[in-house]
Parts: C-alpha cells; sequence; structure tokens
C-alpha cells in the first residue's frame, strides 16, 4: 500500500465494515431471540461508536480528496453474518470480523505513523475502541482471538 489510491481503497473498505457493523448490530439485536437480553444491549449501544467510526473515517476521506464511490466494496461480510441462525454463531462471526479489522487497523497506524498523523490517530481511536466489541464474545460465549 505504498500509493494515496492504496491508502484510499484501505479507507474506503474500512468505512464500510463500520458501515456493516451499523447495519449487523442493528440488525442481530432485532433478530436474536436467543442471545441474552443483555447481550442484545451491549450490541444497540455499540451501534453510535459504529457510526462514530464510519464518520470518523469519510470524514477523513474527504479532507484527502478520496471518493466513497470510487470503486465497489464487498459485501461478503454482510453475507456472511446474515447468514447466521444463532446469536451465539453470530457475535462469534461479527467478533472475528472486528478482530481481523482492529489487526489491520493496528498495522495501518504503524504505516501511517510520521507520514500521516492524522489519519494514524484516527484509525488507533477506532482500534482502541474495537477492543470491548471483540470482548462481547468472549464475555457472552467464551471466544477469544487467540483460539482461532
Ligand atoms: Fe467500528
Ligand atoms: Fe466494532
Amino acid at each position: 500500500m505504498g500509493t494515496a489510491e492504496g491508502l484510499g481503497d484501505r479507507m474506503r473498505t474500512a468505512a464500510f465494515a463500520e458501515r456493516q457493523a451499523v447495519a449487523a448490530f442493528t440488525w442481530a439485536a432485532a433478530t436474536f431471540s436467543d442471545a441474552p437480553e443483555q447481550l442484545r444491549q451491549d450490541w444497540l449501544n455499540q451501534v453510535p461508536e459504529e457510526e462514530k467510526h464510519y464518520g470518523m473515517i469519510v470524514a477523513r476521506m474527504t479532507e484527502l480528496g478520496f471518493g466513497l464511490d470510487d470503486r465497489e466494496v464487498s459485501r461478503g461480510l454482510w453475507d456472511t453474518l446474515s447468514a447466521c441462525t444463532t446469536g451465539a454463531e453470530f457475535c462469534v462471526k461479527i467478533a472475528r470480523a472486528e478482530e481481523r479489522g482492529r489487526q489491520a487497523g493496528v498495522q495501518l497506524v504503524a504505516y501511517l505513523k510520521g507520514k500521516d498523523p492524522v489519519t494514524a490517530a484516527i484509525f488507533q481511536e477506532i482500534a482502541d475502541d474495537e477492543v470491548a466489541h471483540v470482548a462481547l464474545a468472549q464475555t457472552y460465549y467464551g471466544w477469544s482471538p487467540d483460539q482461532d
């Protein structure tokens, strides 16, 4: 990812993942009646943070001159999540996806350090927030990233 275009693509993918997280947590809270009531509330409580992440990335993309619709993004994550049949399955699958995204964000922060500290700080804040999101799978279903 040594080019401005590469960074734009990376940010677009990240923005779309946040957007999918907003939709997925809202949908899951309304759908999985098998999940504990508190977990469904925890999912809903996370939605404003995912919206914040989306807004931070999109605002920075605008500052950098990257268009949100310049290129297509994959809807694979949504397809995977919407195929879940239980709250437990959803909880672990989205935690796995969020952890993957978090790791990619941490790598991006390392890459951007010294080059683009403003964008680096945005992805650092997001990576920090995502720790608690991923931890829901541990709290409710005993799943942690190092189990994969
Ligand atoms: Fe997020
Ligand atoms: Fe998240």
